[in-house]
């Protein structure tokens, strides 16, 4: 699946803008700045794909992408601190959140958590929407590579206490690492063998 064609397919924002769901798709949730776009660029080997940026904010509308002819890549907007102004803000957390309740085509919700810094309360708010709309999600830790050992045990088990009280969470974790390369081949694999 990953060795096809994909492409940028357009940046949505409204609801009414999303694509027909007529096909398997995946999404990239998580904090701003966590490494959502980073991490599809890492998934599909195209350095420039998804614009990613050290601004909190960078991506302002869900941006879509095909994976060969059968699944779609979706590359949300951050929650929480964006560098942008409010009413823009609100406006785009008001998407992210009907899109998450109430897109039929979606497979499963990938979580990102930054790894050093575990669950926040917004993470919390999102993994409590995603149990309402019955969404499977999963969570996915990022820039593993700035994690020292010695410091990942207990994040790790607070991401695990996390993903336990959550219903609709799959129950285990992928950590990655963009910048790296740990956990792509992975995540990957997942994607491709999602129905
Ligand atoms: P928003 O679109 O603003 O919500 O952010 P985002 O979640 O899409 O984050 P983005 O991919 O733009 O990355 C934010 C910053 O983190 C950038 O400076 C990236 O280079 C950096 N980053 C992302 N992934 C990794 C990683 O695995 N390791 C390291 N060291 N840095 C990373
Ligand atoms: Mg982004």
């Amino acid at each position: 699946l990953f060795a096809g064609e994909v492409e940028f397919l357009k940046g949505v924002v409204a609801m009414d803008g999303l694509p027909p769901d007529d096909r398997a798709e995946v999404c990239f949730a998580g904090r701003s700045n966590v490494g959502k776009s980073s991490l599809i660029n890492a998934l599909t080997g195209r350095k420039a794909l998804a614009r990613a940026s050290n601004t909190p904010g960078r991506t302002q509308e869900i941006n879509y992408f095909t994976l060969g002819a059968e699944r779609y890549l979706v590359d949300l907007p951050g929650y929480g601190f964006a560098n942008a102004p409010l009413p823009v803000v609100e406006k785009w957390q008001a998407l992210l959140k009907n899109y998450l309740a109430g897109r039929a085509s979606l497979r499963r919700a990938f979580v990102l958590i930054d790894f050093r810094h575990g669950v926040k309360a917004a993470d919390e708010e999102i993994m409590k929407l995603l149990d309402r709309s019955a969404v499977t999600f999963q969570v996915v830790l990022t820039k593993a590579d700035k994690v020292k050992d010695k410091d990942s045990e207990k994040v790790l088990a607070q991401v695990r206490a996390a993903i336990a009280k959550h219903p609709a969470a799959y129950p285990e974790m992928v950590l990655t690492s963009s910048e790296k390369g740990d956990g792509i081949a992975t995540l990957r694999a997942i994607i491709a063998g999602l129905d």
